[in-house]
C-alpha cells in the first residue's frame, strides 16, 4: 500500500485487509518492530479522540515514533497556487508538506468538510493537496468526503459480528440539530460495496441522498421502517444535505433509532461511529443494550490503523 486515502488504496482484496487487521489483533506485538526508527507525523486540523488515541496507540504497537500537531485554531494553511497570503493563513501547504516531509516517514492528516461549497469539499482540496506536496505516503483520518479507517474498522466490527454469510446491513440517516459532514456514510457505502461481503440498503428522507457517484447501484429507500425490516446491522449515522449542500434536515426527528424500530430487525446489532448525541440520534435502550457494537467499532480502530500503518511500512520497506 502506497498511501492511504480511500478503499482504492488498498494493495489486494478488503477482505483480507480484514483478516491481516483480525490476525494483529490476536497478537498486537507480532510485528512489534516494524515501524523502529519510523516516525508517523499526525496533523490535526479538528479534533479528535477516537481517531488520535486509536492511531497512536497502533504506531506505538509497532514501535513508531509519533508526533501529533494541532493545527485547528490560528495556524492556517493556504491551499490555492498563486495566492496573495494577506489575509489568515500563515504558511502555504507547499512549504508545510514539504517540511514535515524532511521530519517524518508518514503524514496523516485529520480535517473536515466546510460544508459552504459542494464543489470545493468535494474536491477533498485540504488531503489532496498534501498528498501533492507531501514526499511520504499520506494516510487520511477523515477528511471532506471520506473517513476510510472508520470504514475499515466498521468492515472489521461486521465481520466479527456477522452470524450469517452476507448479512443485510442498513445506513439509516439520524437527526441531528447541527450540519454534519457525508464523510463517514460516504465511506461507508464506498467500503461495504467494494467489499462485496454485505446486502447494503440505505434509508434517508427524501431529499438527503447522499452522492450518486458514492451510492452506485444501492437500493435506497425512504422509509425506514420497510428499510428495517429483516436487517442484522443497523448503522445509523446523521448527514447534512448533499442536494441542498450543508443545510440540515429539520423534519427528520421521527428518524430516531428506537427499540421499536430495532424489533422489526433480524435481532439487529447497532453501530454507530461516535461521538453519538444520545435521545436524538438514537435512545439511551438501544445505544446501551448488548445488541450495540459502538464500542467494538471504537476498539477497532487501533486494528485498523496498525493494519494499514504496517501495510505502509512494508512498502516503505522495499525502498
Ligand atoms: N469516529 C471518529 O472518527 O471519532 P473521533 O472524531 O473522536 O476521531
Amino acid at each position: 500500500m502506497q498511501q492511504f486515502l480511500g478503499v482504492d488504496d488498498v494493495s489486494g482484496s478488503v477482505s483480507d485487509l480484514i483478516e491481516k487487521c483480525l490476525a494483529i489483533k490476536a497478537d498486537p506485538k507480532a510485528s512489534r518492530y516494524a515501524g523502529e526508527n519510523k516516525t508517523l507525523t499526525c496533523l490535526y486540523l479538528n479534533s479528535s479522540l477516537r481517531t488520535r488515541l486509536s492511531t497512536e496507540k497502533a504506531a506505538r504497537n509497532l514501535e513508531m515514533n509519533i508526533a501529533n500537531l494541532d493545527f485547528g485554531s490560528g495556524w492556517n494553511i493556504e491551499l490555492l497556487d498563486g495566492s496573495i497570503m494577506d489575509l489568515e493563513t500563515v504558511e502555504h501547504v507547499k512549504e508545510a508538506a514539504g517540511v514535515i516531509s524532511q521530519y517524518t516517514d508518514l503524514l496523516a492528516i485529520r480535517t473536515a468538510a466546510d460544508l459552504d461549497d459542494r464543489e470545493t469539499d468535494y474536491q477533498d482540496r485540504v488531503i489532496n493537496s498534501f498528498v501533492r506536496h507531501a514526499k511520504v505516503p499520506v494516510i487520511n483520518l477523515e477528511s471532506a468526503i471520506r473517513h476510510p479507517l472508520q470504514s475499515l474498522a466498521d468492515c472489521i466490527t461486521i465481520q466479527e459480528q456477522s452470524s450469517r454469510p452476507r448479512p443485510k446491513v442498513v445506513l439509516s440517516w439520524a437527526p441531528c440539530p447541527i450540519p454534519l459532514s457525508q464523510a463517514v456514510p460516504n465511506s461507508f457505502v464506498e467500503w461495504m460495496r467494494a467489499w462485496g461481503e454485505v446486502e447494503l440498503v440505505i434509508t434517508n428522507p427524501p431529499g438527503m441522498d447522499l452522492d450518486p457517484d458514492f451510492i452506485g447501484d444501492t437500493p435506497v429507500f425512504h422509509d425506514q421502517a420497510k428499510a428495517f425490516a429483516g436487517a442484522d446491522f443497523i448503522y445509523a449515522k446523521n448527514w447534512s444535505s448533499y442536494q441542498d449542500y450543508g443545510k440540515v434536515y429539520t423534519q427528520g426527528q421521527n428518524w430516531r433509532i428506537t427499540q421499536e424500530l430495532m424489533n422489526r430487525t433480524n435481532n439487529g446489532k447497532f453501530m454507530h461511529c461516535l461521538p453519538v448525541r444520545r435521545n436524538v440520534v438514537v435512545d439511551d435502550p438501544v445505544l446501551d443494550c448488548d445488541q450495540s457494537l459502538v464500542m467494538e467499532q471504537a476498539a477497532n480502530r487501533t486494528w485498523a490503523a496498525q493494519g494499514v500503518l504496517l501495510e505502509i511500512l512494508g512498502e516503505l520497506r522495499k525502498e
